[in-house]
């Protein structure tokens, strides 16, 4: 009976084992389709595309989250996402794909960062005239990938009133510790001291440069204590532009029947020689200096300058003189030496000097609604003869 039923036993437990044989592998059959329904529903995508290495994005840049696929497995980018590169840290990036016509989103981290350094941008190389006012904060802009705006902090020595050239230095942090650094060369032009043609800024950013020893200013020749003409500079004559802007001025006085008469033109060196020698002989060359030029320094010499009329104080308070104050910028011409310049000119007021300088838009911005602005002034320009401006 007992082997009986041992026989029985094993009969059934190989059938029970085929059956339970049976029940596994349809499990397993089970487990591996719910598998691949999972994979190919839930997580297939996980495969179906890479990522950069890098998912790092520097602050400030324009960047996508497609910019970090590396490759996609046969599907498409339906959706793309801007990554948040204004602030530093992680910034969460969401994808969406097409994969066989499923829709699938994805996400990722991207890292925003700051690795770059500030860019200064200093100005070129200035040559500055002596003397002049100098910002070294105007020379240099600097901007920063984060949008913050550093702090540019200055090195170097310099010396506006003294000729040279000195190195300047900028340089900026931004707040992630990324530095830059930029340089300049600020040469100080002290122009009698220097020979041959010559460029420079002046202190009201005026640019003005010194070709054959003739000095402009803004296209603007100028003749004054500081810069000179040469001895054999001038065209014997007034310049035709000046003579016929003067006959205009003297037309329209003569309607209101004033009448302007030029006493003196252009005049060359040896005739400011003569003349400023005279002057000095009979004042003193100091008291001279305060109203004649010495020669090669007069402005008459450009063949710009005119005295009208009556060269003597009490001009200014005639019909003609009060008149030519309040119009001859009408016709291109200013008022050189102004009442109460006389520190800036280095002359007394003379109101029967006039210049042309053509252009009617400055010559009324000189004019300053009658309180006159001097050349000096405008283009920040000093008039001083060389030799009294020695320490
Ligand atoms: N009187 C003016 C300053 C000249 O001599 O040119
Ligand atoms: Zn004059």
């Amino acid at each position: 009976m007992a082997k009986h039923s041992k026989n029985l036993f094993a009969r059934k437990s190989r059938a029970q084992q085929i059956r339970e044989l049976v029940v596994v592998i349809l499990l397993l059959l089970a487990i591996a389709i719910v598998c691949l329904f999972l994979y190919f529903n839930l997580f297939g995508t996980a495969k179906r595309y890479t990522l950069v290495e890098d998912l790092t994005a520097e602050i400030g840049s324009e960047v996508k989250g497609s910019d970090f696929v590396a490759s996609i497995d046969g599907g498409t980018i339906t959706q793309d996402c801007d990554v948040d590169t204004s602030t530093l840290g992680k910034k969460r990036c969401e994808l969406t794909f097409d994969f066989d016509g499923k829709e699938r989103s994805y996400g990722f981290d991207v890292e925003v960062v700051d690795t770059e350094a500030p860019v200064i941008k200093a100005g070129d190389d200035l040559n500055l005239l002596i003397g002049s006012s100098f910002d070294p904060a105007k020379q240099a802009g600097v901007k920063d990938n984060s949008g913050e705006k550093p702090e540019i902090t200055v090195t170097g020595d310099y010396d506006t009133n003294k000729a040279g050239s000195y190195e300047i230095t900028f340089s900026a942090q931004d707040s992630a510790g990324n530095k830059a650094e930029s340089s300049m060369t600020l040469h100080v032009i002290d122009p009698a001291a220097t020979d041959g043609d010559i460029t420079f800024v002046t202190a009201t950013g005026a640019k003005g440069e010194r070709v054959d020893g003739i000095t402009t200013i803004d296209g603007l020749i100028i003749a004054n204590k500081t810069f000179g003409l040469p001895e054999y500079y001038g065209s014997e004559d007034l310049t035709g532009d000046t003579y016929e802007a003067y006959y205009e001025m003297a037309s329209a006085a003569a309607e209101e029947n004033l009448w302007l008469d030029i006493v003196s033109g252009y005049r060359s060196y040896w005739t400011q020689a003569e003349l400023y020698e005279g002057y000095a002989a009979s004042y003193g060359y100091d008291e001279a200096d305060t109203f004649s030029a010495r020669p090669g320094f007069s402005e008459h010499q450009t063949g710009y300058a005119m005295d009208l009329n009556q060269v003597d104080e009490s001009f200014a308070d005639t019909p003609e003189g009060i008149w030519l104050a309040e119009n001859c910028w009408r016709y291109g011409f200013i008022l050189r030496y102004p009442e109460g310049k006389q520190d800036i000119t280095g002359y007394i007021p003379e109101a029967w000097h006039f210049r042309y300088i053509g252009d009617v838009e400055l010559a009324e911005k000189l004019y300053n609604g009658g309180d006159w602005i001097c050349l000096e002034e405008y283009f920040g320009i000093p008039s001083a003869y060389a030799e009294d401006t020695e320490e």
